[in-house]
């Protein structure tokens, strides 16, 4: 089952995504939000992507720094990636990022699927 801080990290960049198609798109029309798993062996992947904004470099190298935000000030926290981080490496996992600029942004989460847990027999 999901941790619920799992559910919180899919929430947030979830979030993030929408923020990035409104602010690109006007009323959010043309704005797409894909969200796709897969199994691969031991891990499950979660892509989450979007054609909004898109993050120039400075953006992209630091989106994961606590109180890192391009949002207006009272808007975000820059907390949202950093705490996703911590919570996805504490579940074995990785997050990584693909962007450019005006064209959309993709976030790969992979999380190991931990049979041994996942699979116990219920009683
Ligand atoms: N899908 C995205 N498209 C474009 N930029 C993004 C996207 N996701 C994150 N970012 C950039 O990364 C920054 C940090 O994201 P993070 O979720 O940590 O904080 P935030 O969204 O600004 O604030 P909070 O999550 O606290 O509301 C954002 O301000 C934004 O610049
Ligand atoms: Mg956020």
């Amino acid at each position: 089952m999901l941790s619920r801080k799992l559910n919180q990290v899919f929430l947030n960049i979830i979030s993030n995504a929408i923020y990035a198609i409104k602010k690109q798109h006007a009323n959010g029309e043309g704005g797409v939000l894909s969200i796709t798993t897969e199994h691969q062996g031991d891990f499950i992947y979660v892509k989450i992507g979007d054609n909004g904004t898109g993050m120039d470099e400075n953006t992209r190298k630091r989106l994961f720094e606590p109180f890192f935000t391009t949002k207006d000030v009272g808007e975000g926290t820059g907390l949202g990636l950093s705490i996703s981080y911590n919570t996805i490496s504490k579940h074995n996992g990785t997050i990584t990022v693909n962007s450019e600029p005006n064209v959309g942004t993709e976030f790969i989460i992979k999380l190991p699927l931990e049979h041994n847990i996942v699979n116990q027999p219920s009683q």
